[in-house]
């Protein structure tokens, strides 16, 4: 509106103005990166068992960023996760739950962020990780991208399944990059290529860029380990399932057992079995040897946007696609509705409104990152809210755009933030939810399709962990109180929110 107003007084600046208004997005990802660096520590996270994560970019990114420090993913594992936040619908809408499913095929025709933007003239590159590869994305859904994908060509070579993590020694990996090295290279490569049309004005660039670490196998330099001293790693202190927790919300973590020193040991992922402690201890060392690793990679992408001249027109936003356990509960991986593992880093740098910094500790969900991403591109478009019915709108949101909470961090925002897990081939649907002060879960039978709908009348589970961290009960999810009778009101309170759903958590002035 600004830009028309100014348009009708002077014809011929409107168009210098106009233009250099709409801003460029780059687009970064990472893979199972929980939300343990600095800038998340806050009274409630992380646990003082992990050592000090060595990650400057990202710390540097998020103190000029609107950091969310509670945002929550709708599925925790990749394409459900990535599937959700692109199309800015939950997993109840695109009707995918695994790594198989393709979203134009089961849920419906829905605009993705790449897509929306490339619609809107902009030039849309992807590489690494974005979608979930392979068949769940019809090969990275090329509608989205103005150009061929890319992938890194060494991604094979070093995802090997012999063993879970690889320090590479300098001659090694200079002799046969890592592929998020490769991506960083060819993000840099693609900044420079795109950098005049988007100074001058004449085309904008929505570019993403999806780093594969700190995803298993970890793999990386040897000398991220110098972060990291043996001395410094911690067992997990609960290293044990909750007590009281419904066998159904536990993981065989499946996904580590794969590799094949995890497998030589004979572990079976069973409730309350264990991996020896000096496993545990390595496999927590590597993660963080490589998550300082992708911290590195993602730190030249954003030193080229800087010394392009690019940064100050260039929304960065930054997101893992969900949690990750490192042994806490026994468990490993995700595939849980634990908050450790829907919890995720997300942040937004927004020139001109974010430069010192945003912090708020409200509660919000990955599909609010469609709608404010819309917003602060300044292309005078809003995203309307999808109606129950969506799967013939191809444009709209089931989130909420978080630029309010720039201005106010503190505004009384969503009431719960909203997760869901299947289990037992989809026939059973773990809901969750994160209020201020508890995640609440119930387990239903679910009929998949066409009904896609949870039956609450027969449940498998429930389960009610403390989050207030003024309560002696916050006890890291490790004792389910659903049964406790001091909770009962709060449980009764807490099923009716998850069943009354997203719609009914919105911000109050939505
Ligand atoms: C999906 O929508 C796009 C436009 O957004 C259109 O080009 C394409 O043909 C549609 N595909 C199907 C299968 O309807
Ligand atoms: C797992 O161990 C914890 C801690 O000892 C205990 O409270 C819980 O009941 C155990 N769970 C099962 C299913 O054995
Ligand atoms: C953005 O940065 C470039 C290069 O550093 C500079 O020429 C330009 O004036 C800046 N634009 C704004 C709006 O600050």
């Amino acid at each position: 509106m600004q830009n028309f107003a100014f348009c009708t007084i002077f014809v011929f600046s409107c168009l210098i103005i106009g233009l250099n208004a709409r801003k460029n997005v780059l687009f970064l990802v990472s893979d199972d990166m929980r939300p343990e660096l600095t800038s998340f520590y806050g009274p409630d996270f992380p646990s003082p068992i992990h050592p000090p994560m060595h990650s400057p970019n990202l710390d540097r990114l998020a103190s000029s960023s609107l950091l969310l420090k509670h945002a929550y993913v709708q599925q925790a594992v990749c394409s459900p996760s990535r599937t959700s936040l692109l199309t800015g619908r939950r997993p109840d809408t695109t009707h995918v739950y695994d790594l198989v499913k393709y979203f134009r095929k089961v849920g419906g025709n829905f605009t993705t962020i790449p897509q929306f933007f490339k619609m809107n003239g902009y030039k849309s590159i992807g590489m690494g990780k974005i979608f979930h590869p392979g068949v769940a994305s019809a090969f990275d859904d090329p509608i989205s991208w103005t150009q061929a994908y890319y992938h890194a060509p060494n991604l094979g070579y070093w995802d090997a399944k012999e063993k879970s993590w690889i320090a590479v020694p300098e001659d090694q990996w200079k002799k046969r990059p890592l592929p998020d090295a490769q991506i960083a290279d060819r993000a840099i490569s693609t900044l420079k290529s795109v950098a005049e049309d988007a100074k001058s004005g004449k085309q904008n660039f929505f570019v993403a860029v999806g780093f594969h670490k700190p995803h298993l196998p970890f793999v990386f330099p040897e000398s991220m380990l110098v972060n990291y001293p043996e001395s410094a790693i911690a067992l997990p202190d609960n290293a044990y399932a909750p007590d009281g927790m419904p066998p159904v919300a536990w993981s065989n973590y499946e996904e580590l057992l794969s590799y094949k020193d995890i497998a030589a040991l004979h572990a079976t992922g069973k409730i309350n079995s264990s991996l020896p402690n000096s496993v545990v201890l390595d496999l927590r060392r590597a993660y963080y040897s490589a998550l300082s690793w992708t911290d590195f990679q993602l730190g030249r992408v954003l030193d080229e946007l800087e010394s392009l001249g690019l940064a100050n027109n260039t929304i960065v936003s930054f997101w893992g696609d969900h949690g990750w356990q490192l042994g806490e509960h026994g468990e490993w991986c995700k595939h849980t509705n634990f908050e450790i593992a829907t919890h995720a880093p997300m942040m937004i740098r927004i020139p001109g409104l974010t430069d010192n910094g945003v912090v708020t500790e409200q509660l919000t969900e990955y599909v609010d990152l469609f709608p404010t991403l819309v917003e602060a591109a300044e292309l005078g478009l809003k995203l309307d809210l999808c109606p129950e019915d969506s799967k013939n709108i191809q444009l709209c949101t089931e989130g909420e755009s978080l630029i309010p909470l720039i201005k106010e961090p503190t505004k009384p925002w969503k009431s719960a933030a909203f997760s869901q897990y299947p289990r037992d081939g989809s026939r059973i649907m773990g809901y969750t939810i994160r209020t201020r002060d508890y995640r609440y879960t119930e387990w239903a039978e679910f009929s998949g399709p066409p009904k896609y709908k949870p039956n609450w009348d027969n449940l498998v589970g429930r389960e009610l962990y403390n989050h207030d961290h003024t309560s002696p009960d916050i006890l890291e999810e490790n004792k389910n109180l659903v049964f406790d009778p001091k909770y009962q009101t709060i449980v009764k309170t807490l099923s009716k929110q998850l069943r009354a759903g997203w719609r009914n958590a919105l911000p109050p002035s939505s």
